[in-house]
């Protein structure tokens, strides 16, 4: 029997306030974590949903250095436009807090005060990395190096973004602060550390044990973690962006970003309730947390580790990480800005919020890691919402405004077939909740899509714009069905796609049914003047997704291009000064430009060296045109031996720049000077 709950507590991971949310993080966490809530929720059960940005940590402090602010004029700028973002996108969180609060502060000191008093940390001397220039210490992202497990050149001090490992800073090869770029010395610090290890038995119980039902990817991590053997993990930073460490001698020091970031669960929880407790603190509160894989560890092992450490708290019921979604076949990278942005997509898609929910849940990576596509967003939106949510709804409303004036037909005697269907939209309810209670939104979403689709085929199947002519009785009939079918429909997806949910009782003119009406046929009664019918979705044509594919061709070119910049020829051996001296580099003025003939590359120019007038065959075509060229000046090696090239004596070379992506570029005077002016 699976154990009974009085009340829910949904939390989802808090976004780092250091840049805007992408649809990685919708589809992983957010996405899955609405529509949990809002069933709940529609079920009338107690629940809260808490979320808040995370606004401590090195990303943070990194990024403010970057643009020469603080890091609390950053954190500002990203919880305003995170907060926004989510509530443009219906996010239906209780609270969105934040971990700069004072709430926050003082819940999260006082949680590290208690385990400190009571002799729960280790306290211990290290040497860690210090950069001797900019004089701090290089606690997790301020040190990068090279990934001792996959040899990415750009790992940081607590993690390969490569290959996914978690690293410490002594594993990296070649290591370099990311402040200065100076190679760092060791320096002795004092940080506290919560001895993981001996919490091994107390996690293998109750995950390994006690949790077979999580999902195996999760379980899965859990399992290779405890496998591989706990470690202690410092809690402190010797950084001054974070909460001061509440110990006497702990000046410079601050909390771990991942000590107190998920305790801003039970502040944002304090700072939406005084009756907080009930959520935190009784085994009747089934608490959920909402996660993207890479938050595995600290959800399902630390986390735990710190609530049982303190005690009287509860433990998650379940953490259904979600994989990562990709881009158009690419890894998502804020930094490299591979991403489809929230607040882009609410301004450029206006009204489409559901459409961007129903797709990332559709495609919602649950079990392995998948693509978004802009040709997969639209044909989700051309065949499946306009095509069959849209379609049946119309119809059933036009229907009725065309035939019967917008009042609700009585429903007479049934027919075998309205019975089918009657039972087969009552049989939805089960599979959905099960789905959704098993955290698969994927199938859910299915499930709530196909008492549209068995709308659609009703009314495909029993033509009323047919039998009208013959029968208006039995259309008062398909109709009045029809119509309880569209309102079962607004109930049904109202998890997923909220916005249309309520345009749908809008145009029901109704008011919101409780869950448990899902499966009836008396949502409508007869009588009842329904609204104005409007379309509830539209159609996405192709330039608008090819504008969204070439916005991406573009970021794809602007990263290739400052790519191919960072890469510098390495110096060619020394050589001395009479070799430099023997060349003879004169400036001189183009006369003529034409292009060889039967060659692609080759251009003849005509120069005046001062010395002459000579010809010179040069493989530039490509990068210039001879108009371009001609009255240009320029500087030319003029005692360069002489050579052959397409019957043309070429005397001496023109010097160029080649740039990283191998585009060529004039060298000249700055000043225009005369002709043959010696270059040395
Ligand atoms: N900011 C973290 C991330 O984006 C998530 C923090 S979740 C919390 O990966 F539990 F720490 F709050
Ligand atoms: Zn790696």
């Amino acid at each position: 029997m699976a154990k009974e709950f009085k009340r829910y507590l949904v939390t989802s991971a808090l976004p780092y306030a250091n840049g805007p949310v992408h649809i990685g993080h919708l589809a992983g966490v957010y996405i899955p974590s609405d529509i949990y809530t809002r069933y709940l929720r529609l079920k009338g059960c107690d629940v809260i949903s808490v979320c808040g940005s995370d606004e401590h940590g090195v990303p943070i402090t990194i990024k403010a250095r970057k643009e020469g602010v603080s890091p609390q004029q950053i954190v500002d700028r990203y919880h305003e436009l995170i907060k926004k973002s989510f509530e443009g996108l219906g996010m239906s969180f209780d609270i969105y807090s934040r971990t700069s609060s004072a709430t926050h502060a003082e819940t999260a000191s006082a949680f590290f005060r208690k385990l400190y008093d009571e002799g729960k940390f280790i306290e211990k001397n290290s040497m860690q990395y210090y950069d001797e220039e900019a004089q701090t210490f290089l606690a997790d992202r301020y040190i990068v190096g090279t990934c001792p497990k996959c040899g990415n050149d750009r790992a940081y001090g607590d993690q390969c973004e490569k290959c996914g490992s978690t690293l410490s800073p002594d594993e990296l090869i070649d290591p370099h602060s990311a402040v200065s770029g100076s190679v760092p010395v060791k320096r002795e610090t004092k940080h506290w550390y919560l001895p993981l290890d001996q919490y091994e038995g107390f996690l293998r119980e109750w995950i390994l044990e006690g949790h077979k039902e999580w999902k195996s990817n999760v379980y899965g991590q859990c399992k290779s973690w405890l496998d591989g053997g706990l470690q202690p993990r410092a809690v402190s930073r010797d950084l001054d962006w974070g909460i001061p460490v509440p110990v006497e001698g702990a000046e410079g020091k601050v909390l771990y970003v991942w000590f107190d970031a998920p305790i801003g669960y039970i502040s944002a929880t304090k700072d939406l309730t005084p009756d907080w407790e009930k959520y935190w603190k009784s085994e009747d509160t089934k608490m959920v947390h909402f996660i993207g894989k890479d938050n595995i560890v600290f959800h399902c092992i630390v986390f735990p580790s710190m609530l049982k450490a303190h005690g009287g708290y509860i433990l998650p019921e379940n953490v259904p990480a979600n994989e990562f979604l990709n881009l158009e076949g690419d890894k998502i990278s804020t930094s490299r800005n591979w991403a489809v942005w929230l607040h882009e997509y609410l301004e450029e898609f206006p009204g489409k919020e559901d459409v961007l929910r129903y797709v990332l849940c559709a495609n919602a990576p649950e079990t392995k890691d998948n693509d978004f596509t802009w040709k997969d967003f639209q044909a989700r939106n051309n065949n499946e919402l306009v095509a069959i949510l849209g379609n049946f709804v119309n119809r059933a409303l036009v229907l009725t405004q065309k035939y019967f004036g917008g009042e609700t037909p009585a429903c007479g005697e049934l027919t075998d077939y309205d019975r089918e269907t009657i039972a087969e939209v009552a049989a939805v309810k089960a599979s959905l909740e099960a789905n959704i209670e098993n955290y698969r939104f994927r199938e859910a979403l299915k499930e709530a899509m196909n008492i549209a689709r068995i709308g659609n085929k009703y009314l495909a199947d029993t033509e009323p714009w047919k039998v009208i002519k013959s029968d208006p009785e039995r259309v008062k009939t398909i109709l009045n069905i029809a119509l309880q079918i569209t309102a079962n429909t607004a109930i049904a997806i109202e998890p997923f796609m909220p916005f249309s949910a309520a345009k749908i009782l809008k145009m029901l003119a109704t008011e919101k049914f409780g869950w448990e009406r899902l499966g009836a046929m008396d949502l409508i009664s007869a009588g009842h003047r329904i609204g104005e019918p409007s379309l509830l979705f539209e159609k996405i044509e192709d330039d608008v997704i090819q504008r969204q594919l070439d916005k991406l061709a573009a970021t794809k070119a602007a990263n290739q291009a400052a790519e191919a910049a960072q890469y510098v020829e390495p110096q060619k051996d020394t050589i001395q000064f009479d070799d430099f001296q023997k060349m003879d580099i004169r400036v001189s003025t183009i006369l003529a430009a034409e292009k060889v003939a039967k060659t692609k590359k080759l251009l003849k120019l005509t120069v005046d060296t001062g010395i002459d007038k000579r010809e010179i065959v040069s493989g530039i075509a490509e990068y210039f045109t001879p108009e371009e060229l001609v009255g240009k000046q320029v500087l030319v090696l003029v005692n360069l031996a002489p050579r052959e090239l397409k019957g043309i004596l070429s005397k001496g070379m023109i010097l160029m720049a080649e740039d990283a992506s191998g585009k060529l570029r004039l060298l000249q005077p700055g000043d225009p000077t005369n002709n043959g002016a010696v270059v040395g």
